[in-house]
């Protein structure tokens, strides 16, 4: 049990309270451990105010979701009318709903910057290899949130794109069609189907969520924060023990948060007031379109946030299958000639290729789609032990890098842009040449992070006053 700390009867009332509950709850300790006495680099930039907001957005999202469910009827018959309700009758109840939808969009645009940055500056490597897990597992509880919430307003797009998108998985051999019929409830998309996402929307994946950003902060605050310049400040320390260059986060980031926070609040005002469709982008037209189970839309698409990946889906058809198969075929005959190991594990290569393109040519290639779709997030797991350069940050990288990064960029934009679109023949093909690089970029991380010549990284983090 903690030591009982005595106060001078004659402190202030404030002081007295915060003592009494120190002795009882340790909230001077937690504030200093995370807040006064948490050392930061003094170097950061603007791409490290994405984790606050990325936490600002959760919270709006958490309260406007607790609002929207004192109207919102979970039930086939009723939802579509009870969104029209709570937009037009319930006091404020547009708002409520706009900065809801709104930061559907603001949640997956913070933390779309705030991954690139741990891609950029390697946040991911050791020892933030959990923190950047927590953060993928984030991701994607993010994305299963998004999806189900989605269904709830029962409009065209609701409707057809869960269809959609369950449907997919009945493409698994074996357990396909028993997999959608469990998520699904029905054999169609239906009220069993409304109730279960509604379900997990409002209270499971949020209990996820909140968990996995505690567990996150706390890996975070056990190893200390990455910086522009990937050095590791707590290697050099003052004699007090404090690293030289780490500066209290509270006040010295609290303040800049504040700042950035303000900054988002006015943005995503101007969002809701003004563009809270965002041109169909944020609230789909054909949204406002009850949904009909007997008229398909004929363009569904998802959701800005969704589509990088729904073009890796869509990329793989029967004739990429062979292309993929080459690639298979390439990587295991590389790998047998130019690494020098025993035979057996030659054979096993060899083995194990042969089984995967067996595997590849027999199940249908929508399957290999949903694999790819899936395969794009989970790839990112993987990132802490596929970069093997030997600095982490993108300053002290070989110039190219920058250029490779800079592609990786348009390329995700570009996925993100088709997948948007109706399929076209040219669409398709830059699709299937923007998944090969997709993937190309990550699996063939283990060589190319090693090529070229670092640049000199310094002891002591770059730093100008200002
Ligand atoms: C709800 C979503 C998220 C919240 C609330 C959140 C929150 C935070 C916060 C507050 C920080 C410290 C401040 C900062 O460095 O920006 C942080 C750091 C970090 N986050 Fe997240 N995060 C989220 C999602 C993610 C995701 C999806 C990833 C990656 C897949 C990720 C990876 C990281 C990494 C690697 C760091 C350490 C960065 C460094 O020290 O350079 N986070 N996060």
């Amino acid at each position: 049990m903690a030591e009982f700390h005595e106060i001078s009867p004659n402190a202030a009332a404030g002081e007295k309270l915060l003592n009494w509950i120190d002795n009882r709850f340790p909230l001077s300790k937690l504030f200093k451990e995370h807040m006064s006495e948490y050392y930061a680099p003094k170097n950061f930039n603007i791409w490290y105010v994405f984790g606050v907001l990325s936490l600002l957005v959760l919270v709006i999202q958490i309260v406007t979701g607790i609002f929207l469910v004192m109207h919102y009827k979970p039930d086939a018959a009723l939802a579509f009318g009870s969104v029209e309700y709570i937009m037009r009758d319930v006091p404020w109840g547009w708002l409520i709903r706009y900065m809801h939808s709104t930061g559907a969009s603001a949640f997956f645009l913070v933390v779309y910057l705030h991954m690139y940055r741990g891609l950029i500056y390697g946040s991911y490597r050791k020892p933030r290899e959990l923190t950047w897990l927590f953060g993928c597992g984030i991701f994607l509880a993010l994305m299963a949130e998004a999806f189900m919430g989605y269904l709830l307003p029962w409009g065209q797009m609701s409707y057809w794109g869960a269809q959609v998108i369950v449907n997919l998985f009945s493409a698994v051999p074996f357990i396909g069609p028993d997999l959608a019929l469990l998520i699904r409830g029905d054999f169609v998309v239906g009220d069993a189907t409304l109730n279960r996402f509604f379900s997990f929307h409002v209270i499971a994946v949020p209990l996820v969520l909140l968990g996995l950003v505690v567990a996150h902060i706390i890996a975070l605050h056990e190893v200390g924060s990455n910086n522009p310049d990937g050095i590791e400040i707590k290697a050099t320390k003052g004699p007090d023990g404090i690293p030289l260059d780490g500066i209290p986060f509270h006040p010295y980031y609290s303040v800049h948060d504040i700042f950035a926070v303000s900054v988002f609040l006015m943005v995503f005002s101007a969002i809701i007031f003004f563009a809270p469709e965002m041109g169909g982008y944020f609230l789909e037209y054909n949204n406002f379109i009850p949904a009909n189970p007997f008229q398909t839309p004929l363009h569904i698409a998802p959701v800005w946030y969704f589509t990088p990946f729904y073009s890796l889906l869509r990329a793989v058809t029967g004739e990429m299958m062979y292309v993929l198969v080459a690639c298979v075929i390439a990587g295991a005959l590389w790998s047998v000639v130019k690494i020098r190991m025993p035979a057996f594990f030659k054979a096993l290569i060899v083995g194990g290729a042969i089984a995967v393109v067996a595997m590849m040519l027999s199940i249908d290639a929508k399957f290999w789609g949903v694999v790819a779709m899936g395969g794009g997030v989970v790839i990112l797991f993987f990132l802490p032990w596929l970069d093997n350069c030997a600095v982490k940050s993108i300053r002290y990288r070989p110039s190219w890098h920058k250029y490779l990064y800079a592609i990786f960029v348009i390329n995700f934009l570009m996925l993100g842009y088709l997948g948007l679109q109706l399929p076209s023949a040219i669409g398709s093909r830059l699709a299937q040449a923007g998944t090969l690089f997709y993937f190309g970029f990550f699996i063939l991380m283990p060589w190319w992070s090693r090529m070229g010549t670092t640049k000199p990284v310094p002891d002591r983090v770059t730093f100008k006053a200002h």
